[in-house]
């Protein structure tokens, strides 16, 4: 399942590079190490408590935009459902495409905007802005 949805990330990499920021990856790395093996992604990941150097520290509730400005992707991987709105502000705010794999397939806590649910192969999550 992570395979396919990681394989759905990459099959939305139209640029070379497209430039894709993991939001809150924890200690979760399957999807990343996946999409940093690459050539045409240039990649990164954020949380606000790091797991290691490799981890860039970011509060998404007030984030560093200029961290994100380039941005192609967003993608966050079971995030908090109060986390969700403002990893949504932050694709808006960037033009972004967004893709969030909930825990289970609970509804996106996004407000105002509405995400669609996408199902790839064994993966099932929502995306904006496709
Ligand atoms: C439920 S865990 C999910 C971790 C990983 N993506 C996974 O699927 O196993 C949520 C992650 O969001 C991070 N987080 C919590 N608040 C955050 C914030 N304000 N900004 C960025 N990351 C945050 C936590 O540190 C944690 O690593």
């Amino acid at each position: 399942m992570w395979n396919n949805f990681a394989e759905y990330i990459l099959s939305q990499c139209e640029k070379n590079p497209t430039k894709i920021c993991e939001i809150g990856v924890g200690k979760f790395t399957q999807v990343f190490d996946y999409l940093s093996k690459e050539e045409n992604v240039e990649i990164f990941k954020t949380d606000i408590s790091p797991n290691d150097s490799s981890v860039i520290k970011d509060d998404v509730t007030n984030p560093d935009l200029e961290l994100y400005k380039d941005l192609d992707i967003i993608y966050s991987i079971r995030p908090p459902s109060e986390l969700q709105p403002y990893i949504v502000d932050l694709a808006l705010k960037t033009s972004t495409k967004l893709i969030i794999k909930p825990l289970f397939n609970e509804d996106i806590n996004t407000k105002r905007v509405q995400l669609k649910l996408k199902n790839y192969k064994k993966a099932s999550f929502y995306i904006l802005g496709e």
